[in-house]
């Protein structure tokens, strides 16, 4: 079987996420037959670093042969089972396991499938929370340029025009507060001041804010300092608005933390998270919140306060044995620990950037780092002459824009981010 087959019967049938399909009449696609560690290799042998963990999801590797074992192990036991009047011992691990990990307070696991979903799972349940004390707090606040998904309560919330402005007219209405400029502490306190005053406003229309906590992903991987979580976590409690907390991206470590609330010390009332938890390898998403909002919804049937939500595939049972052993290979790895020295090692390459002229600004937040170019207009779509000139030199990146970024798995080494990342910085010299 060779790429070029395979490239004609798929664009015979398939239409293909985020993408505009006129561009295969030029772009070529990639055809994947294999993966292993961090390479992908296609049908003709050519193999490709995936710097950018397959959409951001991949944590130890393709064919982890640990992962795929616990996987095939579960496979013959019990694929899947409805979760509703039914449980599994996988899913009940895993949930002891995220309770421990997660910050203290947050007790209970409600599960669905995807990032998106689970982010409507927050949004609803936040109103009915407030909805089962008797209060009406219809309206969302979000950080502006947030990224939270594509279903439709989950792009109302999010900001990024690309995704978003479109379906406008269908969407609730939200409300965008002041993200934090830039990583400093100062640009943290003068964004927590708008909100404040928002609170001061309207709080009691106010259900929840939703953040992606130290790292707006798709929004071009903006960063900010941690100190801002805070300063949020305390404005929401002072005036009874709940935090959402849309680890979707940033958990599992990306951050250098295992979750990025952990860099500011602070509780959310609902953590969101999905991506990394099965290690890349099947769709999971879960929502993590405390006894007390627990407690609201927990009467008898006829009082009609239960949180009725489903999925069928909810809690997949195949989907939690890769995420049990996702997180084996945390715990006996040390891989939080190690991750350290690969994060000071990256910084150090990333300085190189800094030379070009038509860098901006360079900047990283634990396994994630970016350099973002200027002097180009979205027209010229360089992002996409980057991804040409890596994918060619054996590199899968795929810059937001102006944007090039790197997250990849992290059992890369030292000479495979060197391989990485110096293909970039020839990238992106090649278009000076
Ligand atoms: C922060 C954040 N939230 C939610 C989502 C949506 O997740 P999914 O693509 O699984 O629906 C994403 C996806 O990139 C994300 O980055």
């Amino acid at each position: 079987m060779k790429n070029e087959e395979l490239k004609n019967r798929d664009l015979d049938v398939l239409w293909h996420p985020c993408t505009q399909m006129k561009d295969h009449e030029s772009l070529p696609l990639t055809p994947i037959k294999k993966g292993y560690g961090i390479y992908l290799e296609d049908f003709e042998g050519n193999k490709y670093i995936d710097a950018i963990s397959s959409w951001w999801v991949n944590l130890f590797g393709h064919s982890n042969p640990y992962i795929n074992e616990k996987i095939k192990e579960q496979l013959d036991t019990l694929e899947h089972v409805i979760l509703a009047g039914f449980t599994q011992e996988p899913i009940i691990r895993l949930s002891e396991r995220l309770v421990k990990l997660t910050p203290d307070g947050l007790d209970k696991c409600f599960y669905a499938d995807n990032g998106s979903s689970a982010v409507e799972v927050a949004l609803k349940m936040s109103f009915h929370a407030h909805k089962n004390d008797g209060k009406l707090k219809d309206t969302f606040v979000s950080l502006r340029n947030s990224y939270h998904g594509e279903t439709i309560g989950a792009l109302s919330v999010g900001d990024v025009e690309l995704y978003k402005d479109t379906y406008a007219p269908l969407l609730i209405n939200t409300i965008q507060t002041a993200v934090p400029k830039d990583m400093t502490i100062e640009s943290a306190i003068e964004s927590a001041k708008e909100f404040e005053k928002l609170c001061q406003e309207k709080a009691d229309k106010l259900s929840a804010i939703i953040l992606e906590p130290l790292i707006q992903g798709a929004g071009y991987m903006h960063m900010y300092h941690p100190h801002f979580l805070k300063l949020v976590r305390d404005i929401c409690t002072k005036y009874d608005v709940h935090l959402i907390a849309d680890e979707v991206m940033v958990g599992f470590g990306r951050t250098g933390y295992m979750f990025a609330c952990e860099s500011a010390s602070i509780t959310p009332d609902f953590l969101v998270l999905s991506k990394g938890i099965t290690g890349g390898y099947l769709p999971l998403s879960v929502v993590l919140t405390t006894n007390n909002i627990y407690s609201k919804f927990y009467c008898d049937y006829n009082e009609h306060k239960a949180f009725l939500h489903s999925h069928s595939y909810t809690g997949n049972t195949l989907a939690c044995s890769a995420a049990n052993a996702t997180l084996d290979i945390f715990e006996k790895d040390k891989k939080i620990e190690k991750n350290k020295e690969k994060i000071e090692y990256i910084a150090k390459k990333l300085q190189k950037f800094k030379i070009l002229k038509n860098v901006k600004e360079i900047r990283q937040t634990g396994m994630i780092s970016v350099v973002e170019l200027k002097g180009y207009n979205p027209e010229e779509r360089i992002g996409l002459k980057v991804y040409q000139y890596a994918l060619k030199k054996g590199v899968l990146l795929r810059p937001l824009g102006h944007v090039v970024y790197f997250m990849p798995p992290y059992i890369i080494t030292n000479e495979e981010i060197d391989k990485m990342m110096d293909t970039a910085y020839e990238a992106i010299l090649d278009l000076i």
